[in-house]
């Protein structure tokens, strides 16, 4: 099975809850998402490779540790996804950045690729998919296909905040992707919304409604 980190430093639980208060504006979510994503990136690259390289101190030489230069590759699902990408890309700014565009059929409620650009070398790059909220887990599941379809065999998963339905379900179709959430919340709502949650994500960070 699939393993699931929940990140809950209590520096990501206190913005969190900010994230969540509906007072909170835009600039302010925008912000704070950029941070917890950034704090996130400490536990999503925890097990990156390092290798030795010899350098010279101003007092000694020595062997130090670097980062072995194996590549990342960061996909938002648009549009909510957008507003963790610079909390990654400031930890690791060698990582490319591709994007995925989905929307949900009016008559299926089946997720549908309406944009994807990817790194064009996704088989050698690990893959971190994100998306603010892994709801029912269907636009997850079906970025995934997305990706596997495209030759990545490295992923995985970051959501702030998550509904259990949403963790089963990327678990029943792709047990080799880990996933990493800030919290897991209590239910989805009949209207497909986490409860408690923090409303729409996308409307939050870019102010629409
Ligand atoms: N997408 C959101 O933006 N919020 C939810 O609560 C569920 C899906």
């Amino acid at each position: 099975m699939a393993k699931v980190t929940v990140t809950d430093h209590p520096l990501i639980q206190h913005k969190l809850t900010i994230m969540r208060d509906k007072n909170t504006g835009s600039k302010d979510f925008r912000e704070l998402l950029t941070e917890i994503t950034m704090l996130m990136g400490y536990e999503v690259t925890r097990d990156i490779q390092l290798t030795d390289i010899e350098i010279e101190t101003p007092v000694v030489k020595t062997t130090a540790k670097v980062l072995e230069g194996k590549k990342l590759g960061i996909v938002p699902i648009l549009r909510a996804g957008l507003g963790m990408v610079d909390g990654l890309v400031n930890l690791v700014p060698a990582a490319k950045v591709g994007h995925l565009g989905l929307y949900r059929d009016p008559e299926t409620l089946k997720p549908v690729e309406y944009y994807c650009k990817l790194p064009k070398d996704i088989e050698e790059r690990e893959m971190i998919l994100v998306d603010p909220m892994l709801a029912t887990g269907g636009s997850a599941v079906a970025a995934i296909d997305v990706l596997k379809a495209n030759g990545a065999t490295n992923i995985k998963l970051v959501n702030l905040v998550a509904a259990p339905e949403g963790i089963a379900e990327v678990q029943k179709y792709h047990n080799d992707v880990d996933i990493y959430v800030a919290s897991i919340d209590e239910k989805l709502n009949d209207h497909g919304y986490i409860v408690p949650g923090l409303g729409d994500a996308g409307d939050r960070l870019f102010g629409t409604k």
